[in-house]
Order: structure tokens, then C-alpha cells, then sequence
């Protein structure tokens, strides 16, 4: 049984990764900060009446009580992989973005999953193989479309590109291997806040789906990757 900790899990891509890994007989802590949401995930995974386990962990990535992780971890005796998949999207005009609005973004997209990693880093040693896989966006990959208004939400996604391939080049004599996502349009809130209107060609479920999948083999075929996973623009 694989031990995996997924954030951002009350609604949207985060929810459906948790549900595929518990389809698949995986022990799961999903981390977020709405009690609700994370209810309606222990309700729909014990729907499934599967193999696998949910653990879930009401708590804000920029104020985390590492105890309760830890204990986690500890209890499971093993951590396979961490999903950083948390985000923030604050879409408004550069000229208006103020200083708060970038220390948030910056604080959720990028930060959130740097002290993820530095608390969990001594079990991600212990359980290698392990994989740690940074959920990323077209907007912050090299050489894609941009728009307008999302430069806040792009600029840290570029820069969890960035440390992914940093970490994959340190972490790789452990045997964790780093990637990352980068994620195309998906329906969830966060799309339908940056694009009112827009249709993505994708499901929420479908990308949980790819990303619990990966989560689980991408590891072995990929490190230091940003992989741009994505039918359409935006
Ligand atoms: N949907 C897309 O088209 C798309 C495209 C490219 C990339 N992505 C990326 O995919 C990931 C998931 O996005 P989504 O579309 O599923 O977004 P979403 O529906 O808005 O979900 C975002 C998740 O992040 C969590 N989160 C936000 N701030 C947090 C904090 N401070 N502490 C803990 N959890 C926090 C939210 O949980 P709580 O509010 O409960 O804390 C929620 O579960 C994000 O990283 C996003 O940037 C999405």
C-alpha cells in the first residue's frame, strides 16, 4: 500500500487525485483548509468502499502545525509520495496587484509546497523510491500563451517549475525524483475565477485521475520534468 499526502484535496483536481488514490488501494493524507469539503471527501471515498484509506487534515498551508503530519507519517511508517497541488489564483491587472496579493501567491503556489518538502524530506529519504510531484500551470511554462491579469499566479507557478528541477538535481542521490505538472484548463472554481465563461476540455476527475497516476508512476520514468499536460490554450 502506498502512503501519499496530497494538498489543496477539498474540492477541485486535489479532491478527484485523493479519490482516484484511494480507488487504487493507496493510504491518503489530504491536506486543506475547509472542514466541509474534506468531509464530503471522506463521504465520497467511503461511497467507494475500496481498499484504500483517507486521512484528512483541516489545516492552512501558510500556518501549518507540522505535529499532526508528522504523526501521520510516523503511524504509516512510510511516505511514497507528496502531491503539492494547493494554489491560489488572484486574477486582477498588474497595475493594481499589490504587495499583499503577490506575498500570497507566492506564499500559497511556491512556499506552501517549500516547507512541505523541508518538514517531510527525512521520510521521503527513508521510503525511496519516492516521488514528489509539483502541481504546476501552462501559465508558468516557458514559452506559453499568457494573459492577461494572471502574472501574480504565473510568476510562482514558473517559479515551482523552476525549484523542481533544483530539487530533482539535489534529491536524486536519495533516489525522490521531482516533477512537475503543468497543468492545461480543467473546469474547477479556480478556472471558472481566471476564464468566466470558458469551457475546459477537461474534467476535474479526468485530471485527478492523470495525476494520481502519476503520482504513483511517474516517478520511475521522470525527474527534474516540467510536463506540460494540457489538450487546449487556455
Ligand atoms: N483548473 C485549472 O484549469 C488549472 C490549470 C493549471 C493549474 N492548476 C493548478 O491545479 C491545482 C488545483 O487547482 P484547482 O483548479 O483544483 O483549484 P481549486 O478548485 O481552487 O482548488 C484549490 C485547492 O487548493 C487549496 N488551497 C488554497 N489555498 C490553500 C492554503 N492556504 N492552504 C491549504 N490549501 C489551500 C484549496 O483548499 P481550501 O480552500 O480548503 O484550503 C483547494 O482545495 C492548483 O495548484 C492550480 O494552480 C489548475
Amino acid at each position: 500500500m502506498k502512503r501519499i499526502l496530497v494538498t489543496g484535496a477539498s474540492k477541485g483536481i486535489g479532491f478527484e487525485t485523493v479519490l482516484a488514490l484511494c480507488r487504487q488501494g493507496c493510504s491518503v493524507l489530504a491536506l486543506s483548509r475547509d472542514a466541509t469539503g474534506l468531509s464530503r471527501l471522506q463521504d465520497a471515498v467511503r461511497a467507494e468502499q475500496g481498499e484504500g484509506r483517507l486521512a484528512t487534515f483541516q489545516s492552512d498551508l501558510l500556518q501549518l502545525d507540522t505535529i499532526p503530519l508528522l504523526n501521520w507519517v510516523n503511524e504509516e511508517g512510510r511516505l511514497d509520495a507528496v502531491v503539492n497541488n494547493a494554489g491560489l489564483l488572484i486574477s486582477k491587472p498588474f497595475s493594481e496587484l499589490t504587495p499583499a496579493d503577490w506575498q500570497e501567491s507566492f506564499s500559497v503556489n511556491l512556499f506552501g509546497a517549500v516547507s512541505l518538502i523541508q518538514t517531510l524530506l527525512p521520510f521521503l529519504k527513508q521510503s525511496a523510491p519516492a516521488h514528489i510531484v509539483n502541481i504546476g500551470s501552462m501559465g508558468g511554462f516557458q514559452g506559453s500563451s499568457k494573459f492577461p491579469g494572471l502574472s501574480a499566479y504565473s510568476a510562482s507557478k514558473a517559479a515551482l517549475a523552476n525549484l523542481t528541477e533544483c530539487l530533482a538535481e539535489e534529491f536524486k542521490i536519495w533516489r525522490i525524483a521531482v516533477n512537475c505538472l503543468a497543468l492545461g484548463a480543467v473546469q474547477t472554481e479556480m478556472l471558472e475565477t481566471a476564464f468566466p465563461g470558458y469551457q475546459a476540455p477537461l474534467k476535474k476527475e479526468e485530471m485527478g485521475g492523470f495525476v494520481a497516476w502519476f503520482a504513483l508512476n511517474g516517478g520511475q520514468v521522470f525527474n527534474g520534468k516540467i510536463l506540460p499536460v494540457s489538450v487546449s490554450t487556455p
